[in-house]
């Protein structure tokens, strides 16, 4: 595991956009995973400077996100559909049929996550797989518990999970939810299997709440407890953090 700690958010995102466009560069068909969230609001910007710019294209890459909430129609403005429109595809040259996101309104959610695991395994899997952390160390939304889920699956939010993602909404100009019961409970999600299966993965953090996290995911146990320790487990996985997440390393 390479440890790479960037001064500030302004340095850890503009270091993972040329972690991203590197990587296009060198394999123009990418199979690139992406996640949500505030951590990489700061990289997707950095990717649609670099397309406006010309020094990154997407046209041949291929685009997997990591989860969405059950529930959520890709219209609804909580959606990770709507994330990614608004962060990167309503912005650069990734054709519509090349992204691939969790239908959180699927009438079979089984079927669905079936369906999505194999589509990520007919891409070959992931060629590098851009990740978050939770304060919890969940990865996706693989929470921490006594067992681990190893392809796309239905999980369960954690209540802490629950209420963080909640607060954001909360605090925006427009919730579209009236209270906290409102908010979904469930996710798609890959597993950690379809994860670890990605040949190259950039884990993001930032932020002085994420310092725990990455603590124990770096060099505490390997326990399903806090999910991102078993990316030790893969041979390239590079930690991408600002000073503030590294601050308990
Ligand atoms: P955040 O979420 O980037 O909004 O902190 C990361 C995660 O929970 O995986």
């Amino acid at each position: 595991m390479e440890v790479i700690v960037a001064p500030s958010y302004a340095g850890m995102s503009l270091r993972a956009a040329e972690v991203v466009c590197e990587a296009i560069r060198k394999e123009p068909e990418l199979v690139l995973g992406l996640p949500t969230g505030a951590t990489p609001v700061g990289m997707y910007r950095h990717l649609v400077a670099a397309y406006e710019g010309g020094q990154a294209g997407f046209s041949r890459v291929r685009t997997f996100n990591l989860d969405e909430y059950l529930g959520l129609a890709p219209e609804h403005p909580a959606s990770y559909h709507t994330y990614m429109r608004e962060h990167l595809l309503a912005h650069v040259n990734l054709a519509p049929q090349r992204t691939h996101i969790p239908n959180g309104a699927s009438p079979d959610p089984e079927t669905e996550c079936r369906a999505y695991e194999e589509a990520i395994a007919g891409a070959g899997y992931l060629d590098l797989a851009v990740l978050g952390i939770g304060q919890n160390g969940h990865i996706g939304f693989n929470e921490p518990g006594a067992e681990l889920r190893a392809e796309v699956h239905v999980a369960c939010l954690g209540v802490e999970t629950r209420r963080l993602a909640y607060e954001y909404w909360e605090n925006a100009v427009a919730n579209p939810f009236p209270s906290l019961e409102d908010f979904p409970d469930r996710a798609i999600t890959m597993g950690m299997g379809t994860i670890l299966q990605a040949k190259r993965i950039l884990l993001l953090a930032s932020g002085e709440s994420k310092a725990q996290a990455v603590s124990q995911a770096v060099a505490g146990a390997i326990t399903p407890h806090v999910p991102a320790s078993f990316l030790r487990l893969h041979r390239d996985v590079t930690v991408l953090i600002d000073s503030e997440a590294a601050s308990v390393l």
